[in-house]
């Protein structure tokens, strides 16, 4: 029996994808890398460093480690300040309805992500008091697809990995559950999630009983 449900934040509960996208996008320009749409899908999931290490696959030239901390630090900057245009609407289909379904059975919710940005994205959804445990980049070694962010938050939640669901939108965060010995659920398309079997384009898309269903 599924006791807690543990949402992947970015892709998943919150559309953030296209702020990210512009924020590497000024700096990949800045530094005449190529980086597209296509490159910005590699990089959901995985934490803010990895990100640039993939971005930095096609450039010229080399980069000192401080250089790149630099460039992350100008990348997060600039992410932080299309964020203060994030609002409650900005919050993906369905993903409001099912977090007030699962509260209302009893199910416990959790938010467990790779972002060092999720309390304040939460505030700006309004949701900073809305989940029983939220795990973030700030409190994990390991970024997925390492178990850790969703072992902590089964931890936080009192509930054993074998009666939690993760709901996620990355391979990568996909794995970190496998690993973590959880049950997932995917939102998006199989061709984004390879075997993956349950699944929908959005959490608009499943019902709350079919997201509990064990299988
Ligand atoms: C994940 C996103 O939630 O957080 C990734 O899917 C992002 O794309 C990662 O790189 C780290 O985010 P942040 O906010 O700490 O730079
Ligand atoms: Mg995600």
């Amino acid at each position: 029996m599924i006791r807690a449900v543990i949402f992947d934040l970015d892709g998943v509960l919150v559309s953030t994808d296209d702020l990210h996208y512009r924020a590497w996008k000024q700096l990949a320009d800045a530094e005449g890398i190529q980086f597209d749409r296509a490159i910005n899908h590699r990089l959901r999931g995985v934490s803010r460093m990895q990100s640039l290490e993939i971005i930095l696959e096609r450039a010229a030239r080399s980069y000192s480690p401080e250089r790149k901390a630099a460039m992350a630090d100008a990348k997060n900057a600039a992410y932080r300040d299309l964020l203060s245009t994030l609002t409650p609407a900005d919050a993906l289909p369905g993903a409001d309805a099912m977090l007030s379904a699962l509260q209302a059975r009893g199910v416990k919710t959790a938010v467990g992500s790779s972002s060092r940005n999720a309390s304040l994205i939460l505030e700006k959804l309004g949701w900073s008091d809305r989940f029983d445990a939220v795990v973030d980049g700030n409190d994990i070694q390991h970024s997925k697809p390492h178990p850790e962010v969703f072992v902590l938050a089964a931890k936080r939640l009192g509930v054993p990995p074998a009666q939690c669901l993760v709901v996620e939108d990355a391979a990568a965060g996909v794995d970190a559950a496998r690993r973590a010995g959880m049950a997932v659920f995917g939102i998006g398309t199989p061709d984004r999630l390879p075997g993956l079997i349950r699944l929908a384009p959005s959490l608009a898309d499943v019902s709350v009983d079919d997201l509990l269903r064990e299988g």
